[in-house]
């Protein structure tokens, strides 16, 4: 794929911060890469790599301030990119509350379904535009370098494989994203949107932990291998970072 606008989520740290590091490297990266977080200040990783990176532009961004969104976020990507649009957007910033059904509280499955799955949607309808503008410069099939979002799952929110339990809130909100996400691939494929989900595999990160079996750059890497790879026939499906489908 090459995408020539792209924007992340949560890209201070973990997977985000991954993403945007390897997309920036690739042999032709794109002109421009959108890199949120909610503190920028703080976010000493991704202002260094910015510094020696043009091409990144980091953005203040709380995935639940929708009206921050709107009112600052897109009007600044959009005049950064004008007819450009925007061809990629990653959805990635993403919470995990550890429970089981003794401590779930009613709070904690509200806040994890807000950053996990309402903020994906959010997201996905304000860029919307652009994402159209992007898609609308090239003919052709569905695929990241024309047009699409590509949100950050977890296996933890497929039902076919689900066999420890617990995990209520987590499981809750990423199977809700699946979904939002299956109905993005149908709504948006008339527009040359291509939609899919893919699981980053138990990654050592802040939230993954250092039991974590895959090291970010290889799950990075394999998700964007997975991402070059997307076509009108993958579109609206579940993959993790191999490229192996996953069942719902
Ligand atoms: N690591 C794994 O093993 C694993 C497995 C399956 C799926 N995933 C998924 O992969 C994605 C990235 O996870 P990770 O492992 O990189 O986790 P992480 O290291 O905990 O990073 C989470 C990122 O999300 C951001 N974030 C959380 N709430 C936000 C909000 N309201 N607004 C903006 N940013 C927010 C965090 O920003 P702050 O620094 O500001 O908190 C951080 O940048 C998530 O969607 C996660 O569910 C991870």
């Amino acid at each position: 794929m090459q995408p020539i606008t792209v924007l992340v989520t949560g890209a201070n740290r973990g997977i985000g911060l991954e993403l945007v590091r390897q997309i920036v490297a690739r042999q032709s990266p794109p002109k421009h890469v959108f890199a949120t977080c909610r503190n920028p200040d703080q976010a000493k990783d991704l202002q260094a790599l910015a510094k020696e990176t043009p091409s990144i532009d980091i953005v203040k961004l709380d995935v639940t301030d929708y009206a921050t969104l709107r009112n600052t976020v897109v009007p600044h990507v959009q005049s950064k990119v004008g007819d450009l649009g925007l061809n990629l957007l990653v959805n990635n910033a993403g919470v995990l509350i550890p429970d089981e059904l003794a401590k779930v509280t009613p709070e904690a499955m509200r806040e994890v379904y807000e950053v996990n799955t309402i903020a994906p949607v959010m997201i996905t309808q304000a860029f919307l535009p652009l994402l159209k503008a992007a898609s609308a410069r090239t003919t052709g099939g569905l695929s990241c370098s024309r047009a699409a979002v590509i949100n950050i799952t977890s296996k933890a929110g497929s039902c076919g494989d689900n066999t420890n339990g617990k995990y209520y809130s987590y499981r809750c909100s990423k199977a809700a994203l699946n979904i939002a996400t299956v109905s993005l691939s149908v709504d948006l494929k008339g527009d040359g949107i291509l939609a899919a989900v893919l699981h980053p595999g138990w990654v050592k990160t802040q939230m993954g932990g250092s039991n974590a079996i895959h090291e970010l750059s290889d799950s990075a890497k394999g998700m964007l291998d997975v991402m070059d790879r997307l076509t009108e026939n993958e579109t609206g499906k579940f993959f993790e970072w191999k490229g192996n489908e996953i069942p719902w």
